[in-house]
């Protein structure tokens, strides 16, 4: 049962997409102040799951977190916002349920934070809906609540095939070079990214001439090889005279305003910008039908970067700072001037009282954009997914954005921000699946390798071997640290072995992403989900469940030559060097010591069944449906759902 409490006034999110009648009664379980606060008493037992991208663990529960979509590419533990907002919570305890607070501003979990006993919930402004949903079990409140938020997007099949991305290939020789490395070494691959160097001055919907003389032929030839180019659009419209994009916005008041009215200027990549009121549908739509300047040259991919938005600086802020230096200057520098200082200059870059100087046009009227704040992102991919979807009905087009709020995965799946090439890291990104698979978002991913600070080929291979089973699989690393393309370590071969196993198990993946889509049901799960009786399982932070199949069990430590895991039931250890090279070992129920040799991808099948696996290829359009092996128990049967759509 869903019941929906209405709060104050609040602002039309369009997370929801069924109808669903306001309650006359008071939120049941919580007690609320009024004022946009929410309070549960917390039993001792008692797991809290959700919150989609956010930090910790998947239990919730001891930390506080912020919905505030904000770009941190330096996050770790103590965190408290990530680039998504994704209120949705399923409390487990004496009694179970789930709840989605529905406010499309800051709003703060303390999650046992304060006093281990008490959640505390708050919006800043008493204006919201909350849903209580209600179900037998979490995978029934998890269903319930998906269908209240809608059908997942589907990307087109190839979109499950392996990406290699970096910030810096700079033209086209770059990009050719990367495709025939990778067809050198035999390792599939089926994009290839072009982030913000392929543009001209990091203006949206241009290309540098000089970099790019002929995109258009340069994706049919990349194409004839099996490989699509996937560029990034940002948030953030160049200002600068001539530039059609901007001028089209100013002229036609697509941008959002300040508090006089005029065009909003913060500044990104390209330096001074204005920032597309996606909030508004005429300026929706007019973003939107941009992308056709690619899909022009045959471009079906795309990501929607810095869209919480990100501001890196604000003009009046960074005057009013220099003159703050300046003071500073003529004074003796002590230890308060020395942290004045660094404060200052740190607290430039999505500094919150610049998202209060911005104004979004909703049917005429001024919404300050901190109000509406973690709408942004989801807009913008919307603006881009509508558009496609008039210009080409029968395509199905990639897309994936950093920012989101729940209802963004109608439009496009998301990648899980910047990241680091940390250890922690892995474990970080496999902990928000199942949360991020609750609210709807299955097209997922994290930057493969870690984007920021300097890989090794040993975080790479076991990186692989988590992410070879997340939808989206994309190798991403930022400008300035060390190369992280595959071709470029030294044991090619086993990097390349598990690019094989992907595309062996493509099928199967493809198929358990439709069976979540079209069930409402959750790719990866916890594994209390389906052993809620068993009380070691509810414990367990870094296995998964993948299906109804698999359990993955990542190794994510330094060095480490194998790991602990737990197992809810006899499973099925499968220790695989290759597609075509693996050991089995029947394991009874209980905690194991499993050995994994740096090159060995280990994961367990479910007593009684099977999946299957392909011939691997050079990349999608050449895999063959036809089943070379059913990995598992003799008995086992799989049914696979295929839609190839492209
Ligand atoms: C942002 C993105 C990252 C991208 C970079 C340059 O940090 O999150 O993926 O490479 O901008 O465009």
């Amino acid at each position: 049962m869903i019941q929906r409490y209405r709060y104050g006034n609040p602002f039309p999110t369009e997370a929801t997409v069924e109808q669903i009648a306001i309650s006359e009664g008071t939120l049941p379980f919580f007690e609320t102040d009024g004022k946009g606060g929410f309070s549960y008493s917390l039993k001792e037992d008692d797991i809290v799951y959700g919150l989609g991208e956010q930090v910790r663990g998947i239990n919730k529960r001891g930390w506080h977190y912020v919905s505030w979509n904000f770009d941190n590419p330096h996050h770790q533990e103590d965190t408290l916002s990530l680039y998504g907002a994704h209120n949705f919570l399923i409390v487990h305890g004496e009694v179970t349920f789930g709840v989605f607070f529905d406010y499309a501003g800051k709003l703060e979990f303390d999650i046992g934070y304060t006093r281990r006993s008490l959640m505390r919930v708050r919006a800043q402004k008493n204006d919201l809906d909350v849903y209580l949903i209600t179900g037998e079990n979490e995978k029934e409140i998890v269903r319930r609540f998906r269908h209240l938020i809608g059908r997942s997007y589907i990307p087109p099949f190839w979109a499950f095939g392996y990406g290699q991305s970096r910030w810096g290939y700079k033209n086209e020789a770059d990009i050719r070079e990367v495709v025939s490395e990778y067809q050198k070494a035999g390792i599939p691959l089926d994009s290839v990214y072009m982030d913000i160097d392929y543009m001209e001055n990091y203006k949206d919907f241009t290309v540098d001439a000089g970099r790019f003389p002929n995109l258009g032929d340069l994706v049919s030839e990349l194409s004839r090889q099996g490989v699509h180019l996937v560029p990034i659009i940002d948030a953030g419209v160049k200002i600068e005279e001539g530039y059609e994009v901007y001028e089209e916005g100013v002229k036609n008041n697509h941008f959002c305003k300040n508090a006089a009215g005029e065009d909003f200027v913060g500044a990104v990549w390209p330096g001074r910008v204005h920032f597309p009121d996606f909030l508004n549908p005429k300026a929706r739509e007019w973003f939107g039908e941009k992308y056709s300047v690619l899909t022009k040259l045959g471009i079906d991919g795309f990501w929607n970067d810095m869209n919480e938005p990100a501001i890196f600086y604000t003009e009046d802020r960074f005057a009013d700072t220099l003159t703050k230096l300046e003071e500073l200057s003529t004074k003796n520098v002590g230890i308060n001037e020395y942290f004045a200082f660094t404060g200052m200059v740190a607290g430039l870059n999505g500094n919150a009282g610049d998202y209060e100087k911005f104004y979004h046009n909703v049917n005429g009227k001024p919404v300050k954009h901190s109000e509406v704040h973690n709408l942004y992102g989801m807009n913008m991919t919307r603006a881009a997914y509508e558009a496609l979807r008039k210009l080409a009905p029968h395509k199905r087009t990639l897309f994936f954005s950093r920012s989101s709020y729940i209802g963004a995965h109608r439009y496009g799946g998301i990648w899980q921000g910047d990241n680091k090439s940390w250890w922690s890291h892995i474990l970080q990104s496999m902990q928000q699946l199942p949360a991020l698979n609750m609210a709807g978002f299955l097209f997922v991913g994290c930057d493969v390798g870690g984007f920021g600070s300097d890989t090794t080929e040993d975080l790479m291979i076991r990186w692989l071997q988590y992410s070879l089973f997340t939808p989206l699989f994309r190798n991403h690393s930022s400008n300035g640290t060390r190369r992280q393309e595959l071709y470029c370590f030294e044991n090619i071969k086993a990097l390349g072995d598990m690019i094989q196993i992907r595309y062996s198990l493509i099928p199967y993946l493809y198929s358990e992403f439709l069976k979540a889509v079209y069930e409402d049901s959750m790719m990866f799960r916890p594994l209390a989900f389906d052993f809620p009786e068993d009380k070691l399982a509810a414990s367990v932070e870094d296995q998964l469940f993948l299906g109804d199949e698999l359990i993955i069990a990542p190794i994510y430590q330094q060095n480490a030559v194998g790991r602990y895991v737990y197992l809810p039931e006899e499973m099925m250890l499968v220790r695989m060097r290759r597609y075509n090279d693996y050991d089995t070992e029947v394991l009874p129920k209980g905690h194991h010591y499993v050995s994994s040799k740096l090159s060995e991808l280990v994961f367990f099948l479910r007593k009684g069944r099977a999946i299957p696996m392909v011939a691997p290829a050079l990349n999608t359009s050449l895999l063959t449906s036809e089943i070379t092996t059913m990995l598992g128990y003799p008995e086992g049967t799989y049914s696979l759902y295929e839609e190839k759509l492209q």
